[in-house]
């Protein structure tokens, strides 16, 4: 009997595949159709503390154009954030109550004491675990890496003193210590790290000349780049690895395992082929998994990780065939 369970960030897991977070897991109704595909954990949208910022910011826009007093603001910033909190901790409610998988909760923040008064009411609420989104695009030629070393280590060191679930960090890949960076980050108490967020990528509409929304889904080729870091880090990350971005199928879950990553999260792929591709993927896993005689996930896990194989650290393409 093949064994596909796993433990994986404080969890225990009935398979590797995470529904990773989306507008597919904003309601009750999305959680719970994503259990019964199969899913073994999702993670819910998140609560953005931009999102708050923006409403707040619509608010007081209606408000002065109603000629209300500019001085408003700190009010309807206390109520707008009030409601959607408590709406997010309404959500989690309702998912535990409406699943036996784990709900994982999901937070991003912009300043840091949010994200410590926001994961202390989501333990309240009962979430079973928290997913720390901290992405971050170093485009503001001030600021040095170490600023956000720094304060991922910062939100890890807080959060941990006020909560006492599992968390993970999700990040980006943006870092020219990329691998220091999560080595550092993965010997704080976090309990897993999600690699990588995908970002939201910006585009032009040449015709109305105006910046807009690109493509969201990633595609199965994006895999590459998670591929790469889970099989550099499985060697000395002292955390557990999640993979994330372009797992579309079975052989993207394979691939990461080979590469050392404990479970995977799963989204474009959900949207694109209907939360069916779960099963299917699972179906995958388990054949192959058969066919090559392993009864459990540990038995392949890391097998292809960086330790012998020095062509993960590969950024040019030398001459065909030497490089096969
Ligand atoms: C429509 C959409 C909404 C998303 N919303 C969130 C979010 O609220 N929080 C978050 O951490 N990631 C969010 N993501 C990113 C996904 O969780 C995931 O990390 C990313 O899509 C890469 O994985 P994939 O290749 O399986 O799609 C979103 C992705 C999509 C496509």
């Amino acid at each position: 009997m093949t064994d596909i369970t796993v433990k994986v960030a404080g969890l225990e897991l009935k398979n590797p595949i995470i529904a990773g977070s989306s507008g597919l897991t904003e309601t009750v109704e999305g959680v719970k159709t994503l259990e019964t595909a199969g899913a073994a954990a999702v993670v819910l949208k998140s609560l953005f503390e931009e999102q708050i910022m923006n409403d707040v910011y619509e608010t007081i826009g209606a408000a002065q154009r109603m000629f209300l007093h500019p001085e408003l603001s700190d009010y309807v910033k206390y109520f707008e954030e009030k409601d959607a909190v408590a709406k997010y901790l309404d959500l989690i409610k309702k998912a535990k109550a409406a699943v036996t998988i784990p709900v994982i909760a999901s937070i991003n923040c912009g300043s840091f004491d949010k994200w410590v008064e926001f994961a202390s009411e989501i333990e309240k609420a009962g979430a079973d675990a928290l997913e720390i989104n901290y992405y971050h695009l170093p485009s503001d030629p001030t600021v040095t890496e170490q600023a956000y070393l720094a304060t991922a280590m910062n939100i890890a060191k807080e959060v941990k003193k006020y909560i006492s679930i599992p968390f993970t960090m999700k990040l980006g890949y943006y870092s020219d210590t990329l691998a220091k960076d999560l080595l550092t980050i993965s010997r704080t108490d976090i309990s897993g790290l999600v690699l990588f967020n995908r970002p939201f990528y910006p585009d032009i509409d040449i015709n109305a000349e105006k910046i807009i929304s690109g493509y969201p889904y990633s595609t199965a080729d994006e895999i590459s780049n998670s591929l790469r870091w889970i099989a550099i880090l499985s060697d000395f990350a002292e955390t557990d690895l999640i993979a994330a971005t372009g797992v579309h199928d079975g052989k993207g879950i394979i691939k990461q395992i080979l590469a050392g990553a404990k479970a995977v999260q799963m989204t474009s792929s959900i949207y694109l082929n209907s939360s069916s591709v779960i099963k299917k993927s699972l179906v995958e896993l388990t054949d192959w998994m058969e066919k090559k005689g392993y009864k459990k996930l540990d038995d392949f896990r890391g097998k292809l990780s960086r330790k012998d194989n020095s062509i993960y650290d590969r950024v040019q393409f030398l001459k065909r065939g030497k490089e096969e």
